[in-house]
């Protein structure tokens, strides 16, 4: 298949890793295929409204080490959903046609999107709308159930871990309970992760609801021996019988709810409960800043070459996978709109309750 000129989006939240993955289609695309590679700026939104820019060698220089996306992204920009208006008058509409116009006009044979399940969605959606799309899977939460891992979810779980080595010399020297909370959505992944490699005490993650008591326990206990204790919590997790800790519900997103609070909940309740002193630590967005780390530049890297040959063999309407340390191409509508969560029987979890580690239950 002739691949003349191809649009690369990248949608939903950021990670790192996504800059290798634009240089690794842009790179062997100018160079082998001779084509004329277009970035369309802030996601699916810059696709609506028409924005994007043609790609320069000199754009992808040097970027397989930088977080964040030189094409910037957007969470609110769902085409088949699309926000239109201001905060307290928003409308939404339908403008996947002019999705459809941009890229007729822009003569794409292809537009690869770079996204969660969110953005993977919409392409399946596109491409059921007559458009050559190849999904490329990102996300630090690792929920995607169509690959075993996705890039950025390695670097997020390095920051992570860093930030609990940081909090348990402190947490330390005070005696104190440090609490951490960590992003993940609804998958504990990036909770049970850090918390398994920085050696956190208790452990508590979405799959498996948590009591009160088995906390309170578990900080009374350490503080009598280690005097203190880490608590990595994931911002899905959430005490048995109860529901998730909503900061915020903004329709413009694509996924309107915006998950938080847990960590000063957990923090609040083990202080009042124990009177024990607790701090809490919300590591936020600092998990999806910076550099990515080897694993996310090489996976994403992999993802970005064999999606191009895929293209370039005619292959759409698929997205990259990593099965058994191999990348395929599956099809969109197997991989999306299924989340993948720790399993009951993950080693994982085995791992962490077999070097003591509470997680709730
Ligand atoms: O999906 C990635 C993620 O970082 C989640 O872990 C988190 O819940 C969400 O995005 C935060 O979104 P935003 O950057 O819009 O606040």
């Amino acid at each position: 298949m002739k691949l003349k000129r191809i649009g690369i989006l990248t949608g939903g939240g950021d990670c790192p890793g996504l800059n290798a993955v634009i240089r690794s289609i842009a790179k062997p695309a100018m160079s082998y295929y001779n084509a004329t590679v277009i970035g369309i700026i802030d996601g699916y939104e810059g696709l609506v409204e028409g924005r994007h820019r043609e790609l320069t060698p000199m754009d992808v220089l040097g970027i397989i080490n930088q977080g964040g996306t030189i094409l910037g992204t957007s969470n609110k920009g769902d085409p088949f959903h699309f926000p239109m208006g201001e905060r307290n008058n928003i409308r939404i509409v339908d403008a996947s046609q002019q999705v459809v116009d941009h890229y007729r006009n822009l003569k794409l044979d292809a537009l690869v999107t770079i996204g969660g399940d969110g953005t993977q969605i919409i392409a399946h959606k596109l491409a059921e709308m007559g458009l050559n799309v190849m999904g490329i899977p990102k996300t630090i939460d690792n929920d995607l159930d169509a690959t075993e891992v996705t890039f950025g979810h390695d670097s997020a779980r390095a920051v992570a871990t860093e930030a609990i080595d940081r909090l348990q010399t402190t947490a330390s020297a005070h005696h104190r309970v440090m609490v951490m909370e960590t992003m993940g959505r609804y998958a504990g992944w990036l909770a049970l992760g850090a918390g398994l490699a920085g050696g956190a005490d208790i452990i508590l993650i979405p799959e498996i609801p948590f009591s009160w008591d088995a906390i309170f326990e578990s900080v009374l206990k350490r503080s009598k021996g280690a005097k203190f204790s880490i608590v990595c919590v994931a911002e899905g997790a959430k005490p048995s019988g109860g529901g998730v800790s909503v900061r915020e519900l903004d329709k413009k997103r694509t996924d309107p709810v915006r998950l938080g609070g847990i960590g000063e909940l957990v923090s609040k309740r083990i202080e009042d409960e124990t009177g024990l002193e607790t701090r809490v630590t919300v590591l936020g967005h600092v998990q999806r800043g910076g550099s990515p780390t080897a694993f996310d530049r090489i996976l994403a890297t992999r993802f970005g070459t064999v999606a191009l040959q895929a293209m370039s063999n005619g292959q759409f309407d698929v997205m990259t996978s990593l099965r058994q340390n191999t990348v395929i191409t599956v099809p969109l509508a197997d991989a999306v709109g299924r989340q993948r969560l720790v399993p009951p029987d993950s080693q994982l979890i085995f791992a962490a309750k077999a070097v003591g580690t509470c997680l709730g239950d």
